[in-house]
Order: structure tokens, then sequence, then C-alpha cells
């Protein structure tokens, strides 16, 4: 079956790897916004019996989601003969549970909302916490991707002596698997609670890694608070500045520049959502599961 490729505003680059990966026609398609802030929709590539793929990220989503959902009923409209959704990064994964009383579980509406208009979705590293598995709220059939070859190709390239550093229990299974393609150690911080309000973070092993580089690994930067609480431990145990990777660079607010203040030796992510620290290409893995 043929397949058109379209981006979504701001998805160009990768959509266009893509499309020149698989072979496939890039789509070509107006999508504005009226005087009064309607989305105007015009595909005027010949979709008929095509499979369409869009290809759009979505950090930022609530802005994203309806020129989204317009362009695939469009292209559904105009005889596609199906819709599969490209989104390297996959937002509303952190609010799976009521957490308060009345809270909506917006991980769950979200998924609900996305199966109802793509016939399948691709992913990178979804933040999996709470969930297995993304079909538990997804109704269509999803491949997710992973990261972490990539991410040890990219250190075994590029770091020398590194030890890579999990920030908490929770990485500690991602970090082992990165740390063992990469050919590298690992620690994973310990937190010991001390009383109500006084927590001890440890970096175990430490004095074995003095002269190594510290590459700290986690699949999110939003706020950046993570890693640098992180780097604040490191530092204080003595050991070099870290180099930070993180699977998706979302940099919410100045979380870069307060990252960078913060001691990072290096940010680096890869291009699921563009940015100045994209160093590790996510295409070819993404166009070899298409
Ligand atoms: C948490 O469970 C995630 O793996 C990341 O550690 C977290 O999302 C990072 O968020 P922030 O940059 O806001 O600390």
């Amino acid at each position: 079956m043929q397949t058109v490729v379209f981006a979504l505003p701001g998805n160009e680059n990768l959509a266009g790897k893509l499309a020149s990966r698989i072979n496939a026609e890039m789509g070509e398609v107006t999508i504005r916004q009226f005087p009064d802030k309607e989305t105007y929709i015009r595909i005027y590539s010949d979709v008929k019996g095509k499979r369409v793929i869009l290809v759009c990220t979505l950090n930022n989503p609530d802005k994203k989601l309806l020129p989204l959902y317009f362009l695939s009923q469009t292209a559904k409209a105009l005889g596609a003969d199906c819709t599969c959704l490209v989104a390297p990064y996959l937002a509303y994964m952190r609010q799976d549970k009521q957490f308060k009383p009345g809270e909506g579980i917006t991980s769950t509406y979200f998924a609900r909302f996305i199966s109802n208009f793509a016939d399948t979705l691709f992913t990178l590293d979804p933040h999996l916490h709470r969930l297995h598995s993304i079909s538990e709220i997804y109704t269509v059939p999803c491949m997710v991707l992973h990261a972490a070859g990539l991410i040890s190709a990219w250190i075994r390239d590029n770091i020398e002596r590194p030890v890579l550093i999990g920030p908490d229990s929770e990485s500690e299974q991602w970090v082992e698997a990165v740390a063992k393609n990469a050919g590298a150690p690992f620690i994973v911080l310990e937190k010991v609670r001390r009383g109500d309000r006084e927590v001890e973070v440890t970096v175990p092993q430490v004095e074995k890694y003095q002269e190594h580089s510290p590459v700290l690994v986690d699949d999110i930067i939003s706020t950046a608070r993570t890693m640098i609480e992180t780097i604040g431990h490191l530092k204080r145990a003595g050991m070099k500045p870290p180099i930070c990777i993180g699977v998706h660079g979302i940099f919410a607010g100045n979380a870069f520049e307060e990252l960078k203040a913060a001691g990072a030796g290096a940010i680096v992510t890869t291009n699921t959502i563009c940015h100045p620290t994209n160093e590790i290409e996510i295409a070819d893995l993404i166009a070899s599961a298409l």
C-alpha cells in the first residue's frame, strides 16, 4: 500500500526524514488559523486508498490536538485507507490515577480521544509508571519503541570512562539496560528516610567512581528538578559534573537554563521534541518500525 506522510506544524524535519527513509510521498497540506483562531485544513495530496502517517510529537498537547484530529478526519473523508499517528513524545501519561477526590484521570481520556481517530500509534518510551503497557488505556494497536539502544551507542561513542547514574530506584531497570549496552557500570542513588521530614540520599560506592564521567539518564526532563537534585548529591559526593541525558527534553519554563546553572557537564536529548540539545537521532528507529 502506498504511504503519504504529513507533518503537523513543527514536525517537518522528522516527517521528511521518515518519508525519505520509507520511500513515501510527503503530503501537501495547509493548516492555518482563521482570524477567529479556528483551524483551517486543506489536503492537496491524493490520499485515496493510501496509508496516511501523521507525524506530531505531543509536548504542549492541548493546542496540537484539534488540528491533528481535523487532519486525520480530512484524510479519512478523502478516502485514506488508515491513519497512523507517529507521536515520538506521548503526553498525558502521568495523571494516571485519581490522587485527590474529584480529579480527572486525564491519561485515560487522552488515550480514548487518540484511539478514536488514529488507527495505529507509534511512540517512544511513554512514561509508564503505574501502567505496565499503554494498551491498558489505548484501544488501537500501539508500537512502543525504546531509545535505550541509541543512548547506549551515543555514550559508547562520546564518553570516556562513563558511570551511569539512576536518580532513584524507579529508574534502575532503565539505567541498568543502557549501562549494559554501553559496557559501563551503573549506580542508583539510595534514599533513606530518617524521619517525617528528613530524607538522606547517598551515592553508593562513590569512592570507586571518582575518576569516571557520571552520566545521568532519565526518560523525561520536564522541570529538570529530578536532575538538578541529583547533580547536587553527586557534587557533594565529590563526583565530576555529570552529562545529563533525557529521552524527551520538555524543558518547561527555564528548566534548561536552570539545569545548566546547576552544574550539568552537558545536556543531551533525543529528537523526540525539537531542542538545541538534540544529539540522538530517532528517525531510523521509527522508520524501521513503520
Ligand atoms: C519520573 O517519574 C520521571 O521518570 C522523570 O524523572 C520526571 O518526569 C522528571 O521530571 P522533572 O524534570 O520535572 O523532575
